[in-house]
């Protein structure tokens, strides 16, 4: 285990790996975790929908031809990670995960161990100097040809993303992609102020939902790909029948755009 593990204090990477089923977390994320849940019952779907349209998300970039993928705030590893969805398609593919949480970088590096394809790297998101001049980044990524930068889930713990991901899109060449799922309020107003609050009492990492518009506004310098932002549900669903009838519930929004010239 590193050694800055807060075991006090939920971690928001330990809490989703408990939303999904996972078996990296500890009793103080399981119970900030039920808590959610017994506030919004839905909270497991929203989460298991975000992870779905994290694969989706791969599977279109590598068949646009992504093979280099940047994963910021990877989270814990769990079943459908992007270098198992990327290497499927391309086994030349190269994938660096970023995250701050100790424990998911640690067992990042476990499962990934001896595969040199892939990389971790423990570092905050917020500063992309560091991320992009780390020796996993510069030795597995090759900036002068497109790469996935993937924010799914996590630019709600950061407060101010847009220079954030300007500094990350003007370090990649056009025809990159940048992959975002963000939480939101909107259609799902009361409980997500709730849950918004929960996360602003109980972890380090305090949560700010967007709105479609705040979420559209990160995308400059890249053209959305249809469908644009949307609900996670709707962005190019497997199939007709993943959409769910009120695709507002789960509340979260999910685009995909590639680099402009
Ligand atoms: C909800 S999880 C999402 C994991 C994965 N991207 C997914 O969608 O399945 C959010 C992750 O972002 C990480 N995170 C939050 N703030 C971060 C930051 N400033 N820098 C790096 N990672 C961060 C957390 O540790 C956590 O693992």
């Amino acid at each position: 285990m590193e050694p800055d593990i807060d075991l006090t204090k939920p971690s928001a990477a330990r809490v989703y790996d408990y939303y999904l089923g996972g078996a990296h977390n500890f009793a103080v994320d399981r119970e900030m975790a039920e808590q959610a849940i017994a506030m919004w019952p839905e909270v497991p779907l929203i989460m298991q929908a975000n992870r779905a349209f994290l694969r989706r998300a791969v599977e279109f970039c590598a068949a646009a031809g992504i093979d280099q993928f940047l994963d910021l705030g990877s989270g814990i590893p769990t079943v459908g990670n992007v270098h198992e969805v990327a290497l499927a398609r391309n086994p030349d593919a190269r994938v660096v995960y970023v995250d701050n949480d100790p424990v998911a970088a640690a067992y990042s590096r476990t499962i990934l161990d001896g595969d040199p394809r892939t990389a971790v790297v423990r570092e905050d998101l917020r500063d992309p100097e560091k991320v992009l001049n780390s020796p996993e980044v510069t030795d597995l990524l090759d900036l002068s040809r497109p790469v996935a930068v993937m924010t799914v889930a996590v630019l709600h713990f950061v407060d101010d993303p847009a220079p954030v991901i300007a500094a990350y899109r003007d370090a990649v060449v056009p025809g990159s992609h940048l992959v975002v799922s963000h939480a939101t309020r909107d259609g799902q107003r009361a409980q997500a102020d709730e849950h918004q609050d929960l996360y602003r009492r109980r972890t380090a990492t305090p949560m700010t939902m967007r709105t479609k518009a705040q979420v559209e506004a990160l995308f400059a310098g890249f053209d959305l790909v249809e469908p644009g932002v949307v609900h996670l549900p709707l962005w190019r669903p497997a199939s007709p029948d993943d959409v769910d009838g009120r695709p507002e519930r789960f509340a979260g929004l999910a685009a995909v755009g590639r680099k402009v010239p």
